[in-house]
Formats: structure tokens, sequence, C-alpha cells
């Protein structure tokens, strides 16, 4: 109450203030316009509608000075967009899509005396008129997002903050790398990038800012998108009980409303508004060898034969900062590496790619011929301060200066610095740094009046400040990077790590956690992380495994193997002066057995990761999942299940990692298993399953602890499942993705749990480097299998697409069987089934022609 009295007698001394002053102004020939932009340092509260109109796709309304539009752009996605004086913000952004930021959807409009609204056919908005109090509920009466009574949308100066009520049963997911629980419910986070270096769970901010997040309430999800790259702020029930917020101190109030209902056409609409993860060359799906720092050059080449001596399947090797001459980026050092380019081709002959470090700073070296300066400072393409001469901070090269990212020009110039890397077949490049990170200042980066030129399609070109360019720098960098490789290498798809970004950023490169620590806690912290990551976009994602701060223990390094065998980016990396971190490292030779053993079986599953891969560079859809995207209905009263489980993920949409809750400890632990039927993906055995969940939509009576079951952990194992109605591709091993397995292609037919069921699959291939798939040169299957009173019928699809594969045979292998076959025919004849009791299961070869092959096993 005492906000809104506040509201309004600053809206009266606003008016009573105009009618003072205006013959004044207006004398001395200020504009009105001019005027209201001033009045903007001054506090504006959109609490009662004073005018409104239809548009073709939604609803302007005028409150006071203030002007707000709300316009569908599809049906099921909103756009709102205000300006506290006159005028809407810029309408330009660096994350959204321009043909999805332009598009519209009809919409019906509907107004009376009391409110105002329209309704798209999937969504219903209304505004009451009088307070100002916007609700947008879907066409069954279920309310998406709505605005909190007594807490209107106020600009303060050129701040805002926006309230929603927060049921107490809605849950947060999103915000990219925010450290803490998956659930963002009771926390409070800012937007600015930095380096945080040794975070903790509860450090915030951390490198990235992504001001994005997905609601969920009763199995319904929905969605928030603050375009505003400005410092921004949310708050999930702290400030107001029953009320989440956000605001920005700064930039435009810009954003999105999205409506699932389920939470897999929330991640479709984010897709579809920012964009996807790019397919990825296969072999950054692979393990990434790293540390900071390998040199000299023969300590390079004895990392890779040791990998391929212990029998590691590894794609790639990273080189941190000290290959460079004196930190200096785009160089090498001669006399660390005498023979680089020789070591690049002999590094590919044993099928490892090479990954570089190329930070942004650019070392002030002028005079020295150092072609990124000298180019640089010709081309006019570094940021400047706010006297216009060129910003100088300090990073690992010592005093350093800075391309000016959100200039196309300079983008396009960053980008031909690749050029020689590339042509000595460089694979990947590594972007750190570009927070932007800046030593010896308490700010940890550029001053807040430093100044970027803004020039970029859709937007005004002019200058702005750090303030706001900040947060969206990184993301530009990475961008100046892939669009570079693009240009250098048309036919090869980049790869390009980045460590900060802006929402959208995964369109141009993949990103991990930046600088965790070897402990318990940071591997427990991988799983909410990457999955959040995911929700945001930034599917293609990692964790430095291992940690990178410190060292880890032995089990440490063991189990963080494990669990990151079946993470999105499997990358092994650590920092300077800690331990060797290597598989082969820190253990006995038990160890290295069984971390070689998580990362083999990483390699027999490439094809399941690929194939989620390419269907997360369609739909937005991540690799890595919560239990809740996959099985929203799966709990009493639908909430999402994950609240029930601890730290449990899903690889693609058939794998269920149940990793101990507190590794460290060995107590046994219950997991939670979606109530759809389970396989133990190593011995083959059925988990005793009680309730389905199509009984559980709706009837809140049914208990939640029919799903747990209990397990036992042990530094050797990772309970991994594999879900009842599934076909999971396994192929035989290889040491690398640049080589092509030999043998049959397994599929493994995991029955529906009852009668009558099916169960399906796919496989996506291509040569998994170039964008002959684009042309057509891939190859798409379809698996089916349907479970009968006396057997399982197994379907595969005539081949889509050009692309020949390595295998001539599927070793077809159905699961969950306890006796040997009575028969089993193909579509080309009668078949030998052969019989594992040990797993359970019955094993047929069948040739594979490219055309639909059908197979029934009788048991
Ligand atoms: C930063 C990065 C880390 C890297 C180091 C040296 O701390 O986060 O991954 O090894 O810089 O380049």
């Amino acid at each position: 109450m005492l906000l809104r009295r506040r509201s309004q007698y600053a809206s009266w001394s606003f008016v009573h203030l105009l009618s003072l002053t205006l013959p004044v102004l207006v004398s001395f020939g200020f504009t009105i316009r001019s005027f209201a932009a001033e009045s903007a340092a001054g506090h504006i509260s959109l609490d009662r509608v004073t005018n409104a109109h239809a548009l073709p796709n939604g609803v302007e309304i005028r409150s006071g000075s203030a002007i707000m539009q709300i316009t569908a752009l599809r049906k099921d996605l909103l756009r709102v967009r205000i300006g506290a004086t006159e005028t809407l913000p810029e309408d330009a952004s660096w994350a959204v899509l321009a043909a999805s930021r332009t598009a519209q959807s009809p919409t019906e409009y509907k107004s009376d005396e009391h409110s105002v609204g329209f309704s798209t056919g999937d969504l219903v908005v209304t505004i009451e008129r009088n307070p100002l109090l916007m609700t947008v509920k879907d066409a069954q009466g279920n309310v998406i997002v709505q605005d909190i009574a007594d807490r209107p949308i106020e600009f303060h100066g050129n701040s805002f903050r926006v309230y929603k009520q927060s049921p107490e049963d809605e849950h947060y997911f999103g915000l990219g790398d925010k450290p803490g629980p998956l659930d963002r419910r009771n926390e409070a986070f800012v937007d600015w990038n930095t380096d945080a270096f040794g975070w903790q769970e509860s450090t915030d901010p951390i490198y990235k800012s992504i001001p994005w997040f997905m609601t969920f309430r009763h199995g319904i999800a929905g969605g928030i998108f603050l375009d505003n790259t400005w410092r921004t702020t949310f708050d999930f029930d702290k400030e107001v009980r029953d009320g989440y917020s956000f605001g920005a101190d700064n930039g435009p109030l810009d954003y999105y409303i999205f409506y699932g209902p389920s939470p897999k056409q929330v991640e479709e609409e984010w897709a579809w508004l920012v964009g996807t993860v790019p397919l990825p060359p296969m072999w950054t799906l692979g393990f990434q060898q790293s540390r900071y720092s390998y040199y000299p050059q023969s300590e390079v080449e004895r990392i890779a034969h040791t990998l391929r001596e212990d029998r590691i399947p590894a794609d790639a090797i990273y080189l941190d900062i000290d290959y460079q001459f004196k930190y200096w980026p785009f160089t090498v050092d001669p006399k660390r590496f005498p023979h680089f380019d020789d070591m690049i081709r002999e590094l590919h002959a044993e099928h490892i790619r090479t990954v570089l470090i190329t930070d942004l700073h650019i070392a002030k070296q002028p005079n020295q011929n150092y072609k990124p300066y000298d180019e640089g400072i010709a081309g006019d393409h570094f940021v400047k301060n706010s006297d216009g001469s060129i910003y100088t901070g300090v990073v690992w090269p010592g005093p350093a200066v800075f391309p000016d990212f959100t200039q196309k020009s300079s983008r396009d110039w960053w980008g031909t610095l690749y050029s020689d890397f590339v042509q000595k077949g460089i694979a990947g490049f590594w972007n750190d740094m570009n927070e932007p990170a800046i030593f010896e200042v308490a700010s940890k980066t550029m001053p807040d009046d430093t100044q970027h030129r803004i020039e970029e399609p859709g937007f005004k070109t002019r200058t702005a400040t750090h303030l706001e360019i900040h947060n969206v720098f990184g993301m530009e960098n990475s961008r100046g990077t892939y669009e570079g490789l693009r240009k250098l290498d048309p036919n090869v798809r980049p790869f390009v790590l980045t460590r900060a970004s802006y929402a959208g950023g995964h369109r141009y490169a993949a990103t991990w956690t930046g600088d965790n620590s070897s402990t318990w806690n940071h591997l427990r912290q991988t799983g909410p992380q990457l999955m959040n990551l995911g929700l945001s976009g930034f599917g293609l994602a990692g964790a430095d495994v291992g940690g990178f701060a410190g060292s880890p223990q032995p089990d440490l390094l063991t189990k963080w193997i494990e669990v990151a065998a079946f993470q999105p980016i499997d990358r092994d990396h650590t920092s300077m002066g800690t331990y060797p971190q290597e598989p082969w490292e820190n253990g006995t030779t038990e160890d290295l057995n069984v971390r070689r053993r998580f990362i083999e079986t990483r390699y027999r599953l490439m094809s399941y990761l690929y194939t989620t891969a390419e269907e997360m560079s369609r739909t937005g859809i991540p690799i890595m999942r919560p239990l809740f995207l996959e099985f929203p209905n799966a709990s009493k009263d639908r909430h999402p299940l994950d609240l029930n489980t601890n730290n449990e993920f899903l690889v693609g949409p058939d794998l269920l990692i149940a990793p101990s809750p507190y590794p460290d400890m060995r107590d046994d632990y219950q997991a939670v298993l979606p109530p759809v039927g389970w396989y133990d993906f190593w011995t083959g055995e059925q988990v005793p399953m009680k309730g389905l969940e199509a009984q559980r939509v709706g009837n809140d009576n049914v208990p939640d602890n029919d799903l747990q079951i209990n397990l036992h952990p042990s530094i050797d194992m990772l309970p991994v499942f594999a879900r009842a109605g599934s076909i999971i591709p396994i192929q035989p091993l290889v040491e690398s993705t640049d080589i092509k397995p030999s043998g049959p292609l397994t599929l493994r037919v995991y029955p529906p749990a009852r009668p009558g069921g099916e169960c399906s699959g796919s496989l996506y291939l291509d040569d998994g480097i170039s964008y002959a798939y684009q042309k057509g040169d891939f190859l798409r299957l379809k698996f089916s299998c349907e479970r009968t009173a006396t057997g399982v019928t197994v379907k595969i699809s005539p081949r889509e697409g050009s692309y020949t594969p390595w295998w001539t045979q599927f070793n077809v292998e159905i699961y969950g069987a306890d006796k040997p076959a009575a028969s089993a025919t193909s579509s080309l004849g009668a078949v030998q089934a052969a019989y594992d009791s040990e797993h359970h299961r019955l094993t047929v070869v069948i040739a594979d022609d490219g055309k639909a092959a059908e197979l029934s096993v009788i048991y």
C-alpha cells in the first residue's frame, strides 16, 4: 500500500511540475519530448490504463506518459514493450532472430469499461484498467503470468522493475550457468558477466547472462525472457513472498512471455525466438584432454601418445595460453613449439584434433610487427575510452587492447585473424576471458564509461557505454570467431568454446562452466548447472572434468570421469600448478581401467549422442535434460519430478543417469524413476515397476514413493537406466570419432512395460564434419517395436538421405527376455536368436540393405 501511495503522489507531482515548468521550457526552446526524456530521471508508475487501442496483433496502452505494447508473435508467444516517456524502446536485439522478433499473429481485441485485452487462440490477455493489472491465461483458464496488485511496473530514473505473482507451487528453471539448485525458486540473481575464478555454489554473478527462465506449475510450462543487456536482476520469492520480479538498471523494458503447455514446447519456442545450437562436428562429442597448459611441444606429444598407448578414446587436445609467444594471441612461441605445424599433423595422424585458446585481448605491442595490433589500429577496431583514446587494460599479455565486437566491421576483421591457424588444420578455438576479464582493477572489467560502437543491422548506428555492452561482449566475440571460421572454411563446421555469453550466444559457441574446483560438491553442481544451461539454449556445454582449481583425490577424478561421460561436452581440464589430471594419473591401474571403461561407453553411445545433438540443432531440446522435461506429469500433483531426485539427469530422451547425491558418502541412496518402466543399462535387468505415468495425470492419490529404488554407491559403478519403450543404437568401439567403426550397428531394444505397448528410437548420421548433410548427404533411420502377448516385433524404416553408413548389418538385442526364443523371423526369412541369460537378452543379426526391415521374435 505504501508503494501505491508513493506512486500516486509521484504522478501527481509529475503533472504539477509539468504545468509549472512547461511555459518556461518552451520559451527557452526546449521541446516537450526532451523534457519528457529528462523526466525519466524521476519516478513513473504504470498504475492505471489512461488510453488503449487495438493493434492487428495485440494492444497498445497508455498509462500517463508511459506507453506499453503487448503483441502476439505466435499464438503461444507474446512480446511486451514499455517506454516510460511516450516512446517505445529501440526495436532491436542481439538475442532474438529478426524474423521472429517481427513475426505477427492475429489477435481478437476485447475492451469494456473494466478491462482491455485480446486473445491469440492459445492465450487470453486481460489488462484491468484501474489498477493496471495484466493477466495471461491459457484457453483452459490456467494462469500463466499475472501482475501483482500493488506492485505496478515502475521506472525510477532509467531503472525499472516488473513484479509477477508466484504461486507457491510454481518453479523456475534456466538463467544460464548460475550455480545453485536446479529450481531457481527462493533465490535472487544478478546478470553481469564476471570472471569468477573459484566460484562456489552461492557465487553470483558468474560468466554468463541469460535473462531467460521457464516457469512450471502443475504440469504446465511458461517462460519469461527479459531482452536487456544492461545489468539485470531476478528475484524469485525472496523480496516478495509469492512474487517474482525482474528489472534492469537501464535499457529497454522489452520482455517475452512463453506458453507451452509442455516444457518441451517452451524449449522449442525459445529456440524459435533465439535460434538453436548448430549441428556440432562429431569430434566435439568425443573425449577432450586439456590443461593450463601443455608445453613444450614434446609434452603435447607425450599426452597424445599416452592417450593412445593407454587406449583411452580421445578426439582433442587443447593448447592453453602458454603455447603463445608472451601470451600474445594469434602467435606461437617458436622456442616451446619449434615444429608446431608438424605437431598438428602428427596429432591428426593419431586422430586427435587440436583446439587453441585465442583470447580476445590483443597485446598492446606497437612497432613489433604484431599483426593483430597493427591491423586493429589501422582499421580503428579497438574499444575506446570516453575521451576517444584507445582503452588499455591489463590481462595475460600485460597491457592489452580490445576489439569492438559490437561493430560488424571489427567482428569481420577479428574473424580474418584465424586464417593462418585454419590453414594449419587447427580444428577448434577457445574464446576465454571475454566477460571481458581485466586484471588489476577492482571491477575486474572495463570502466563503465568505456565507449563501444554499435554497427549492426537492425540497430541504430551509435555509440554505447560499456554498461550496455558488457553482457553481450563475450557473445559478440564468439560470434566474430564463428562467423570468421565459416568464411575461412565454408564446408567445415566450426567449433568455438566461449566462457562469457548472452541469450542466443549458443548459435555461435559451446560453453563450459569456467573455473570450478576439484571438490565433490562441484561434481554435484555439474548436474543442475549444465541442465539449466541446456534449458537456456546452451545444450552444448561441459564442466572441467576433475575440477579446475585444486587437485582431485583419485576417487573424485574417477567419479567425475564417470558422470561426465554422459554430459554434452566431456573435457578434462585443470589449472596451472595442480597435479596431473589425465585419466591415467592420480590413481591405480584399477582406477585407470574404470575411467577408460566410462569413456569407452561414451564412444559406444556416440550414434545416440550424435542423434540427440542433431535433434537439439533442429528443435532446441537439449542433450542433457531434467526429468520434468521428458516427464512433466510424472509426479503426484505434477510438480517437477526433479524436486524429488538427487541430481539425476537424462541424456537424450531415453537414458537416465542416477549419480549418488553426495558421491563422497557411501550410504545407500534412493533414485526416483519416472513411471514408464526402466532397464538397468549395464546388466539388462528390468527394474521392478509399480504404476505408469498415464495413471497419474489428474490423479493426486498416487504416491510418489512408488517411483523410488534403492541404490548402493560404489566407486567403479554409475547407475544408468534405459527407458522401457526405447531403441538405443550402440556402435563398436573406436579410439576417435575420426575412425569408422567396423562391425554391425547394435540396436538395443528395451520393450515397453506392458503388452500392446510400443517403443521407438531413431538414428541420425552424416560425415560428422562438413555441411554436405544440408544437401541431403545424411542418414536417418527410425526404429519402432511393439510388444505382443508372445514376443516383440521390431521395425526399421528404409534409409532416408544419401549417406552410406559404415555398417552392413544390424545386431538387434531384445532385452527383458527370460528364456530363449521359440522362433525368430525377419523380412528376409527365418533367423537365429541367441539367448544370453546374464543380460536377459535375445540377439538376432540381420542384414541392412537400406530398405525397410522387420523382425519378429517369439519367446
Ligand atoms: C581462465 C580459464 C581457464 C584457463 C585459464 C588460462 O582461468 O577459465 O580455463 O585455463 O584462464 O587460460
